[in-house]
């Protein structure tokens, strides 16, 4: 057994992830994203008192953007002008990527005007080679056909405000499975020690090849992955439930067989009435109102989908303090409290 990903023992020393890449929160050890979640805790309780922390004052995020965004790209954004950095904005068309420059010497130049750069990018290996010439962190903003680890991450940090622990938990995955946020959700969830049931039409079920990754992950958490094609059977165990748009980049022509395979797995109230009491309803958004779960569902009071979605900030800010590193204690105290276990 991976001791490193068994129950976490003492907080871990966050300057240890100064310069690391987050392309998958997969590779850090289970002490070290919760060392991530207790920081975005203590950052967001200190936001509430004071919203201008200026740990990373002139310093530079740069974010390149392949495919649209609201959250994403604000929260890192505002995470950014909060931490007293700035943070540059970069569409396709601004930048000679796709097609004038390679990856490659994108990111090695870029790495030499910015501290760190986030990137969502449609597929996965382009982020990847993004980090492997790169001498600055890269973080996943979602790559269209993987993962999206800020995401998963800051949808643990939110079921750990309101239920208190994602440890020993269940987590239901209702309709498309087959989605990067399924991947993702699963794959951040079981290494932190809460089972995942997914429930789809097989059709839209987990690849074989990303069961056995978020299986491998159960080996070493103690929890379960469950797949079915039930979904009432999935909510009555589950503590949170999770679902996600049916369609992102698709042609409008495959919606409607989207619809016809999915609908009977849309989160509804029909469906919640068989759910366990106190669970909470998640959804990472964009939304489709209608298709993969009703209004009475996403704006139930048992729903946490704008705690999540305000929550990518402070997620974020801590994996971002963490990256880039901050130099030494600051003189102000109550900010020297929080970098504590981020100084060396
Ligand atoms: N959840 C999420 O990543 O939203 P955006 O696509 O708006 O960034």
């Amino acid at each position: 057994m991976d001791t490193s990903d068994t129950a976490p023992g003492a907080a871990p020393d966050l300057s240890a992830l100064r310069g690391r890449h987050f392309v998958t929160d997969q590779t850090y050890t289970r002490a070290e994203l919760v060392g991530l979640l207790d920081l975005a805790a203590a950052l967001k309780a200190l936001y509430r008192r004071r919203p201008f922390t200026p740990f990373l004052e002139g310093r530079t995020l740069a974010m390149i953007f392949e495919h649209p965004s609201t959250r994403t790209r604000i929260s890192f954004e505002a995470a950014m002008s909060e931490l007293g950095g700035h943070a540059q904005y970069l569409r396709p068309g601004e930048i000679h990527l796709p097609g004038h420059e390679t990856i490659a010497d994108t990111a090695r130049v870029v790495s030499r005007l910015v501290d760190a750069i986030m990137a969502r990018t449609a597929f996965h290996r382009t982020l990847v080679e993004l980090a492997e010439h790169a001498t600055v962190p890269v973080i996943n903003g979602l790559t269209d056909d993987y993962d999206h680890p800020v995401q998963s991450m800051t949808d643990a940090f939110t079921i750990r405000e309101h239920l208190g622990t994602v440890e020993g938990l269940t987590c239901a995955f209702v309709g498309k499975c087959s989605d990067a946020m399924c991947t993702s959700v699963s794959l951040t969830m079981t290494k932190l020690g809460s089972s995942m049931v997914l429930a789809a039409p097989p059709e839209e079920q987990m690849a074989p090849e990303t069961q056995a990754l978020v299986r491998a992950n159960c080996e070493r958490s103690g929890a379960e992955l469950t797949l079915t094609d039930d979904p009432q059977a999935a909510v009555r165990v589950a503590d949170v439930v999770f679902t996600v748009g049916w369609w992102w980049m698709q042609p409008e022509d495959e919606k409607e067989e989207l619809r016809r395979v999915l609908r009977p797995y849309q989160v509804n109230e029909a469906l919640w009435a068989h759910a366990k009491p106190g669970a909470k309803f998640m959804h990472c958004l964009p939304a489709v109102r209608g298709e993969e779960m009703t209004d009475g569902i996403i704006d139930a009071p048992f729903s946490i989908v704008l705690d999540e979605a305000e929550n990518r900030k402070h997620f974020q800010k801590a994996l971002l303090l963490a990256l880039i590193g901050v130099d030494e204690a600051p003189a102000d105290a109550e900010l020297a409290a929080v970098a504590e276990t981020l100084i060396p």
